[in-house]
């Protein structure tokens, strides 16, 4: 399995910090924000990976992660994201890079107390397919910022709603999606959403229709530090006081 590392986006709930440097390059307590990303991968057992970033800051990547052998990563490669797509338009960069394995995928701002290996480890036995990692949350006014699945009786989810007015549950979709190769086709089947961006709640929802969905739910802390400047501050503390991507 690939690993693809979603680090574009022009970061504007982090303005003014983001006119100076890509969001994914600011610091969460030590380090820069891309490295906890980069860390997690690794410990799910992923060793090569692709970042995919754009703006006028993606050298600096480079610069900072080089090669990737200090990461223990043994082949980081870099794709350019020409125009903020949506995440979706983001992960289509990497399909010449996953050249027909399944990949999982990361978006660079998510931190998490705790590795979600078991997920890469499921997914592996699962089938193709795709396979979801959700948090428990519930702060309605937070949910109506994120993805949030509606369950059937039998635990099942039957649809993903983005950004929800009206959430349909107590969870959150987080940054964290493995999915077969057919992602790349299902990514070209897409059409723009009213926000004219290629969502990946669309992609989800497609292997949802399909009857292939799995998930898992998240062990300890979930932040999303590009959410707004408070969230950024609440993962900044929250990795101070407690860490992060402990196994
Ligand atoms: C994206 C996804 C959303 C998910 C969130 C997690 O939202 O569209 O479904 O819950 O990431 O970080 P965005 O950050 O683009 O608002």
């Amino acid at each position: 399995m690939k690993g693809v590392i979603l680090a574009g986006g022009t970061g504007t709930r982090l303005h003014p910090l983001t006119r100076i440097t890509n969001k994914h390059l600011l610091p969460i307590y030590d380090r820069p924000m891309i490295a906890y990303s980069i860390e997690a991968l690794v410990l799910a057992g992923i060793s090569e990976i692709m970042l995919v970033t754009g703006g006028t800051h993606a050298g600096e990547f480079l610069r900072l992660l080089g090669n990737g052998h200090e990461h223990d990563i043994d082949r980081l490669s870099y794709a350019y994201q020409d125009k903020a797509g949506g995440i979706a338009e983001a992960l289509g960069l990497a399909e010449r890079f996953a050249a027909d394995e399944a990949v999982l995928v990361m978006l660079a701002d998510n931190i998490v107390e705790r590795t979600f290996r078991p997920t890469v480890e499921q997914f592996a036995v699962q089938g193709g397919g795709a396979r979801i990692v959700l948090t428990e949350e519930h702060d309605p006014v937070h949910l109506r910022h994120l993805g949030v699945p509606e369950f059937d009786d039998s635990d099942r989810i039957t649809k993903i709603l983005e950004k929800p007015d009206e959430p349909p549950s107590h969870y959150a979709v987080t940054g964290i999606y493995c999915y077969d190769p057919d992602v790349f086709q299902v990514i070209g089947n897409l059409e723009p959403s009213g926000r004219g961006e290629l969502e990946i709640t669309d992609v989800n929802n497609y292997y949802v229709d399909q009857g292939t969905m799995a998930f898992d739910i998240l062990d300890g802390f979930w932040g999303d530090a590009g959410e707004s400047i408070d969230a950024y501050y609440a993962v900044n503390d929250f990795v101070r006081a407690n860490g992060a991507n402990k196994g």
